[in-house]
C-alpha cells in the first residue's frame, strides 16, 4: 500500500518551516529529499566504518571496501546491468557525460557526427561541443516541435553512416518530456552508432531496465534519487570501456605504473581513480533500498495522479501557459504567466513557503526556442501531496493578484 503519510514521516525536512510557512518543496527535478534511512547510513559509515578502500588490509578497510563493493551490486541490480563491471562510480551525471565525451576523442574524427536533441541539459551539449571542437566532428540536434516532443520523422535523416554517437536525455529536466528513447537506440545502433542516455531525470521516477533498453551508456544522478550529492553512476558497456582510454589517471585506476610505461586496472576500476565519495556511494545503496521498499512502479502512478491533479489546477488560471503538452510526460510542470517573469513568481512563492525552480534551467537552446528568459517549474517527488498543490496553487493565485 502506498501511504504517503507514513512516507512523509522519514523525511524530517519536510517539517521544516520556510519564511514562517509550512515548506512545500517542489524542486524535486534540482535534487530531491533524503530519508532518515539515508542520513542515518552516512552518520553510521563515519561513526563506524570511515577508513579507505580497496587498499588496506586492516579490518576497517576492509568492511569499508565490502560496503561499497556491496552498493554498486545494489547498483547493478536496480538498473538490471548485465555486470557490476559496467557500473562506473562518478561524481554525478555531468562527470558521467563528459568521462564518455572526453574518452571519444580517440574514437571519433573529422567527417564525424555526434547527435543530441534540443531537448538537452547543457550537461548534455556541452561536453559534446568540445568533443566536436577537439576532434573536427560535427553537432547536429533533433528538433523539437511546439509540444515539446522531438521530432522523431528527422531521425531517418540525422542518424547515418557518420554518425559515431547520439546522446539524448530520457526525460527533459525543463518541461518533464518523456523522450522516445527505444526508437533512438534502434535506430542509432542500425548505423552502428553509441546511444547515451542522460538518465538523471528518468532514474527517480521510472523502473530502468538497462539490458532491455540496450543504450551503450547511461547516466544517473544519486542526489536526484533520494541519495546523496556528488555520487553518480554511469553504466557503459564493456566493449565500449574497453576500447576507451581513461578518462582520469591516477590511484586505483592502475596494474602497474613505471615511468616507461603504464598499464591500467580491469573494470570499473580503470576509470575510477582516487579515493571516491565512500559513505555517499554507501548511502545511495540505502536510498535504492529505500526506493524499492515503495517500489518505483508505485511512485510513477503516484507521481501521476499528482501530475494530473495540478496540471487541471493550473489550467483553470487564467494566463498561465504550460510548455510541453505532451501526453508522455513525468510529474514535472513548466510554466510562465503571461506578462510576468519567472522569478518574481518565484520569489512570491518561496515567501508563502513554496520551494520552485525559476530561470533557464539549464536548458537555454529550450527557452530560445520557445523565445522566453525562462520558465517556473513546479516538479513533484513520491512524498509531494494535493494538500500541498492546493498551497501551491492558490500561493501562484496571490502572486498573480500582485503582480498583474
Ligand atoms: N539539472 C537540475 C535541474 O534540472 C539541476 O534542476
Amino acid at each position: 500500500m502506498f501511504d504517503v503519510k507514513k512516507i512523509r514521516e522519514d523525511f524530517p525536512i519536510l517539517n521544516e518551516k520556510v519564511n514562517g510557512k509550512a515548506l512545500v518543496y517542489f524542486d524535486n527535478g534540482a535534487t530531491n529529499q533524503k530519508p532518515n534511512q539515508v542520513v542515518n547510513s552516512i552518520v553510521d559509515y563515519y561513526k563506524t566504518t570511515n577508513s579507505n578502500i580497496h587498499r588496506g588490509v586492516h579490518s576497517l578497510s576492509q568492511k569499508a571496501t565490502e560496503a561499497f563493493e556491496n552498493a554498486r551490486i545494489k547498483i547493478q541490480n536496480h538498473f538490471n546491468i548485465g555486470s557490476s563491471k559496467e557500473v562506473i562510480l562518478t561524481k554525478g551525471t555531468t562527470e558521467s557525460i563528459n568521462l564518455v565525451a572526453s574518452c571519444f576523442t580517440s574514437i571519433v574524427s573529422k567527417g564525424d557526427e555526434i547527435l543530441v536533441s534540443a531537448l538537452e541539459h547543457h550537461s548534455n551539449i556541452v561536453p559534446w561541443q568540445l568533443l566536436c571542437e577537439r576532434t573536427g566532428a560535427e553537432l547536429k540536434v533533433i528538433p523539437m516541435n511546439q509540444n515539446g516532443e522531438l521530432e522523431v520523422d528527422k531521425l531517418d535523416i540525422l542518424i547515418n553512416e557518420n554518425t559515431k554517437l547520439v546522446a539524448v536525455n530520457h526525460i527533459s529536466n525543463a518541461l518533464g518530456i518523456i523522450n522516445p528513447i527505444e526508437l533512438i537506440i534502434e535506430k542509432a545502433h542500425k548505423v552502428g552508432a553509441a546511444v547515451l542516455i542522460d538518465g538523471a531525470q528518468s532514474s527517480p521516477h521510472l523502473k530502468i531496465d538497462i539490458q532491455k533498453l540496450d543504450c551503450d551508456f547511461y547516466t544517473v544522478s544519486a542526489h536526484k534519487m533520494c541519495g546523496p550529492t556528488g555520487v553518480g553512476v554511469l553504466f557503459g558497456k564493456q566493449d565500449w570501456l574497453n576500447k576507451m582510454v581513461p578518462y582520469h589517471g591516477g590511484g586505483e585506476m592502475i596494474k602497474e605504473v613505471s615511468f616507461e610505461k603504464t598499464t591500467y586496472a580491469d573494470l570499473p576500476h580503470k576509470f575510477e581513480a582516487g579515493t571516491p565519495n565512500i559513505a555517499g556511494v554507501i548511502a545511495f545503496g540505502e536510498a535504492i533500498d529505500y526506493l524499492n521498499n515503495i517500489g518505483l512502479e508505485n511512485i510513477e502512478k503516484y507521481e501521476n495522479s499528482l501530475l494530473v491533479y495540478a496540471q487541471k489546477q493550473l489550467l483553470d488560471i487564467e494566463d498561465v501557459k504550460i510548455y510541453g503538452e505532451s501526453d508522455k510526460k513525468a510529474a514535472v510542470i513548466s510554466f510562465n504567466i503571461e506578462g510576468v517573469h519567472p522569478y518574481d513568481i518565484g520569489h512570491i512563492l518561496d515567501q508563502q513557503g513554496v520551494a520552485v525552480r525559476t530561470g533557464h534551467h539549464c536548458t537555454q537552446p529550450i527557452m530560445s526556442y520557445f523565445d522566453i528568459p525562462g520558465t517556473v517549474r513546479a516538479s513533484f517527488s513520491f512524498y509531494n501531496t494535493i494538500e500541498e498543490i492546493d498551497v501551491f496553487v492558490s500561493a501562484l493565485k496571490k502572486a498573480i493578484r500582485m503582480l498583474k
